[in-house]
């Protein structure tokens, strides 16, 4: 799955922002690049305070991406290639500019008045709680027209919808069904732990509690998976959870929530092989039995992998992601090492600090990157020369060409695809070691960690194997699983004799 920033990825109409006709265009890209489904982050109308996570319009297309026109033909063109598109759905607030809100805020006697979270203030003056806002400040602002405060999550801009009312709850729902009817493949739910709140420290008896309670909200989830299911969608959610029980809990108590609980383990973690093995370990055994499992190394909201672990790991992080059991999703540009941009005061769009990982896809090294023929929105990295498309395709030992190389090769091996997973011990701490394995095809996957080079021995396998592909791309040998060397931070994929 590859998760594609429709502002950053390719403007064909020259107003410096990505747009639709930019996804079709490349599209083919994709498709060598071997991907089978793109999940497109929000592309509706919005009002841009979070960029596109403040609908105003949750069924039609923002002009400055296109119409509806080129989004069906984006689909028509990606399934055309068996490529599925999976859109992002933003139930917990919407903009402050959407009809649905400005009509709730027209006056304490709005029908709508009960679709978004108001509260009086508190006997004394002030906020009803003390709930924070993820962005920061308090979760409540005041509205001076009706006398009451209003909750939002996120930004003040991003009022929390009341899913307490089955009429927003009806309305939503549609809205689904809306994007459904027209083929899409499912959607990424987005912040989805938001629905329900946890109360910090506010006094109960001045707040009308509308926020809903664990099962209530596990109600809605399965409610989502039904409509998704009746098309044969997937649905992703979005927790941001740590915490690996209440991450399981995402999948429903009999899988009948998200088929894909987002999964953020990797992405801020101490990179080290014992610690990435306990993560994985970890994940595969609360695993409920039948739950497909996903992986990613980056998103929209954090650094850049390599920044966020150092360059020397963009190899080795690339075949954990494409060796691992459960859906990998790869980050747009992680694919050629896309770096944070360092973004100049004057030129800040995202008010918290997002910039740097979402700047324009570099294609080629020309001043835009091939991304737009005028200054784009966000800068482009200056890294460009070396880390663009180009470049890199025409390279066979690439990060770009090991990306390609990895995704072929797991989607022609049931094993890497399907099989299990079991980690296995090897003599050097600085290496992490799994079989994958189905119908007795084995693959072992070694990634030596270090900026030495390792010789290990893999422990309870003495056979021989075969050196299918180096993190170096410069080895393809048969190899002796008691003394195998890896050089720093090479990763190997071995297939491992049937005996062995
Ligand atoms: C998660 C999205 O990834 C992030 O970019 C956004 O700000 C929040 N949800 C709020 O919608």
């Amino acid at each position: 799955m590859y998760h594609l920033y429709p502002y950053s990825f390719m403007d064909t109409n020259g107003d410096g922002i990505g747009d639709l006709e930019g996804i079709i265009q490349k599209i083919d890209y994709l498709k060598d690049l071997g991907i089978g489904a793109v999940w497109i982050t929000p592309f509706f109308p919005s009002a841009w305070e979070d960029y596109g996570y403040d609908v105003t319009d949750y069924c039609d297309i923002d002009p400055r991406f296109g119409t509806m026109e080129t989004f069906l033909r984006l689909l028509f063109e990606a399934h055309r290639r068996n490529i599925k598109i999976i859109l992002d759905f933003v139930p917990n607030h919407t903009s402050n500019l959407h009809p649905w809100f400005l009509e709730s805020k027209s006056g304490r006697l709005s029908p709508k008045r009960d679709w978004y979270i108001w509260a009086d203030p508190r006997p004394c003056g002030g906020a009803p709680s003390e709930h924070q806002s993820v962005f920061g400040g308090s979760a409540w602002e005041f509205d001076s027209s009706c006398g009451q405060y209003y909750f939002h999550y996120f930004y003040k801009e991003q009022p929390d919808l009341n899913w307490r009312n089955p009429e927003v709850r009806r309305a939503m729902n549609e809205v689904l069904h809306f994007w459904l009817k027209r083929g899409v493949d499912g959607f990424r739910f987005d912040a989805v732990k938001h629905l329900s709140e946890k109360f910090l420290g506010y006094d109960s008896s001045s707040f009308p509690a509308r926020v809903l309670t664990e099962a209530e909200r596990q109600d809605i989830f399965r409610e989502w998976r039904k409509i998704v299911d009746s098309y044969g969608g997937v649905a992703l959610g979005e927790g941001w959870e740590t915490d690996l029980s209440k991450w399981i809990k995402y999948y429903g108590d009999n899988l009948d929530a998200f088929h894909l609980p987002l999964n953020f383990f990797l992405m801020k973690t101490d990179w080290q092989a014992s610690n990435i093995r306990k993560i994985v370990d970890e994940v595969e055994a609360a695993l409920p039995r039948g739950a497909w499992a996903n992986w990613a190394l980056g998103n929209i909201d954090i650094s850049r992998f390599s920044d966020r672990y150092g360059r020397e790991f963009e190899r080795l992080g690339a075949m954990l992601l494409l060796t691992l059991r459960g859906t990998p999703i790869i980050y747009y540009g992680e694919e050629i090492g896309m770096r944070d941009t360092l973004i100049p005061k004057d030129r800040t769009r995202d008010r918290w600090g997002r910039d740097p990982e979402r700047t324009p896809m570099q294609w080629n090294d020309s001043r835009y990157a091939g991304f737009s023929s005028v200054e784009p929105w966000l800068p482009v990295h200056d890294n460009r020369k070396r880390v663009n498309v180009r470049a890199q395709d025409c390279d066979p030992t690439s990060l770009f060409s090991l990306y390609k190389k990895l995704i072929l090769l797991r989607k022609s091996h049931a094993a890497l695809q399907k099989g299990d997973y079991r980690s296995v011990g090897t003599s050097s701490e600085s290496c992490f070691a799994y079989i994958r394995g189905v119908f007795g095809q084995r693959f072992l996957v070694v990634l030596n960690f270090s900026g030495e080079t390792q010789y290990i021995k893999i422990e309870d396998l003495d056979s021989e194997g075969l050196i299918l592909l180096s993190t170096l791309l410069d080895r393809e040998e048969a190899c002796d699983l008691s003394r195998l060397s890896l050089r720093p931070y090479e990763g190997c994929l071995v297939e491992m004799a049937s005996d062995g």
